[in-house]
């Protein structure tokens, strides 16, 4: 069957392989906006990075739609000759139907997280989006256990992932697997006890493709190196973005730039520049850590 996305965008499979190969991460980053998404493909292509651009439920409904988002990226990808690889993934594709609506658009990846469900249940959905996706040359990502995170106050730890249940996944022909190895989404908590490597070890001897690291912002740098070791091939990264930009954007409205007496620094393209700045700059530094900048 022909393949339904754009003929520059490509699927995730190629660039999570090479990195496990070779022993680094491939970047995936959260978009919001359109400021977000050409600040990522331009700090890419001016690096000459592979980028996975990540796109949850949320964030699409938010930016208009699972069309929008596509013709939003496809449009960028021309208008800023972009030459460097880049995967357009649905983050956290909650049921079959979701990553089908992906896959239809033009994602040229997505991701089902069948992990608030029984294992079994988890198995048979992620073979129908398999089976979907693979016709359409779309990369899948599974996950077992849980990544833990913030709801109501409270922090969860995520459920470590279970190395028989990771082979298992694996054989339903996915192309690369997230698991809960004590990684959480958001900012880490004080005294958060740091990433489970025997799980991973135990988790990778088991599933031998990629891993992939969901609530990549924020962990120490030895941590995230020791988990490349381990088989992370991709790390997820959003709040750490998110930080930044609200950072920059703060520190531009403290210093009063944008009261009209001071000018035109309301302008939203001048209010909004310092936080696209400062996701180039948190890209930069992220990529170095993860191994994959200069990788394209
Ligand atoms: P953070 O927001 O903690 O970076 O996690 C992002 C993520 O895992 C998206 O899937």
């Amino acid at each position: 069957m022909e393949q339904k996305y754009h003929k520059k965008l490509v699927n995730a499979s190629e660039m999570i392989k090479k990195a496990h190969q070779n022993k680094y991460a491939v970047g995936h980053f959260n978009i919001n906006n359109l400021e977000w998404t050409k600040a990522l493909l331009e700090v890419a292509q001016a690096t000459n990075t592979p980028i996975i651009l990540g796109a949850s439920e949320g964030a699409i409904k938010y930016m208009g739609g699972y069309n929008l988002v596509v013709a939003m990226v496809n449009a960028l990808l021309d208008s800023l000759e972009i030459t460097v690889p880049v995967a357009l993934h649905l983050d956290h594709g909650q049921s079959v139907e979701s990553c089908k609506k992906a896959i239809d658009a033009g994602f040229s990846s997505v991701m089902y997280d069948g992990s608030h469900h029984p294992f079994a249940e988890n198995v048979i959905n992620t073979k129908e989006v398999v089976a979907y996706a693979k016709p359409n040359a779309v990369s899948v990502e599974a996950e077992i256990g849980t990544i833990g995170g913030e709801e109501d106050g409270v922090v969860g730890t995520g459920e470590i992932g279970d190395p028989k249940e990771a082979s298992e996944m694996v054989a339903t022909g996915i192309d690369f697997l997230a698991a809960g190895i004590g990684n959480i989404h958001g900012p880490y908590p004080t005294g958060w006890p740091g990433l489970n490597f025997q799980a991973l070890e135990d988790i990778q001897t088991a599933a031998k493709i990629g891993m992939v690291l969901h609530g990549g912002s924020g962990i120490p740098q030895e941590q995230v190196k020791k988990a490349i070791s381990l088989g992370i091939s991709k790390i997820n990264v959003n709040t750490e973005l998110q930080i930044a930009f609200a950072a920059a954007t703060r520190q531009y409205i403290e210093a009063g730039k944008d009261k009209p007496e001071n000018g035109k620094g309301f302008d939203p393209r001048k209010l909004l520049k310092p936080g696209y700045e400062a996701i180039k700059t948190t890209f930069d530094e992220l990529t170095a850590w993860f191994g994959c900048k200069g990788k394209a």
